[in-house]
């Protein structure tokens, strides 16, 4: 699946609680693997915004946004017929080959996780969110357990399954420490998001590693 760069129309931008599913017509770029990332131009900034894909509906790449900065509130204000410069799909995805699949998502951790549960033919998931606004975004994954604070996620996950998890740096830790083999999908803030500038070089289990070429999703050592 190579990456391209390809100038594609806003098909919609819808609110789902407190986030904002973009969906752009698709032309000829790939949607590559579960957890692989799109870098999206966000109008008026510098620099493109890393997105996980969300979901791959027939001639769509769909992303969920939380507009926490002034790039992903320009990309939730997009409208319906604007255009964008879109390039991906980059960096390295969740495997797929595991017997026992449990995702397990935090706040817009969740977004990679419809496509996965897609791909792996819709395994159990469970969700936490910090307030009922934010878990109405669940309504994109049917069938996921919700854990809303003060109960955390990692609350919720039983032994012996596999791991696929994406969400906030402390959740990931503790799902690391719970469950050794995890499938972990980390965030840095990226620059070029194919290897080139080592604004996302991050320290994961003692070592450096280039989110953007080496993740974003890894295997967690930690036990
Ligand atoms: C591989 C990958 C996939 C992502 N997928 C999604 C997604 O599907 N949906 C989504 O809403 N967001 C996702 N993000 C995060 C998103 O890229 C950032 O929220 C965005 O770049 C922030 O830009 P901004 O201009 O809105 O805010 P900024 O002003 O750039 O940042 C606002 C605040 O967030 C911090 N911040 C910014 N980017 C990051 C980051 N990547 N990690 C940790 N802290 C950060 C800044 O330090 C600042 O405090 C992903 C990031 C990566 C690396
Ligand atoms: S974002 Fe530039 S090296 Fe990773």
């Amino acid at each position: 699946m190579d990456a391209r760069r390809e100038r594609l129309r806003v098909a919609g931008a819808e609110p789902i609680g407190l986030y904002t599913l973009l969906r752009l017509e698709r032309g000829d770029l790939d949607p590559g693997a579960p957890g692989q990332f799109f870098m999206l131009e966000a109008p008026g900034r510098l620099l493109p915004r890393a997105l996980s894909l969300c979901l791959a509906p027939t001639g769509e790449l769909a992303f969920l946004i939380d507009p926490i900065g002034p790039g992903t509130e320009a990309l939730c204000e997009l409208e319906p017929g604007d255009e964008i410069h879109v390039f991906g799909p980059l960096g390295l995805g969740f495997r797929l080959d595991v017997e026992r699949p449990l995702l397990v998502g935090g706040g817009i951790g969740m977004a990679p996780l419809p496509f996965l549960a897609e791909a792996l033919r819709f395994p159990p998931a469970v969700l936490g969110f910090r307030t009922p606004e934010h878990a109405e975004a669940a309504a994109l994954l049917p069938g996921a357990e919700l854990a809303i604070d003060p109960t955390f996620v990692t609350e919720l996950i039983l032994p012996g399954q596999d791991v696929l998890a994406c969400g906030p740096e402390p959740m990931l830790h503790a799902v690391a420490e719970r469950c050794p083999g995890a499938q972990l999908a980390w965030e840095a803030p990226m620059a070029c998001g194919y290897g080139g500038c080592y604004g996302c070089a991050v320290e994961i289990d003692g070592e450096l590693k280039r989110l953007c070429v080496e993740g974003p999703v890894l295997v967690s050592r930690a036990a």
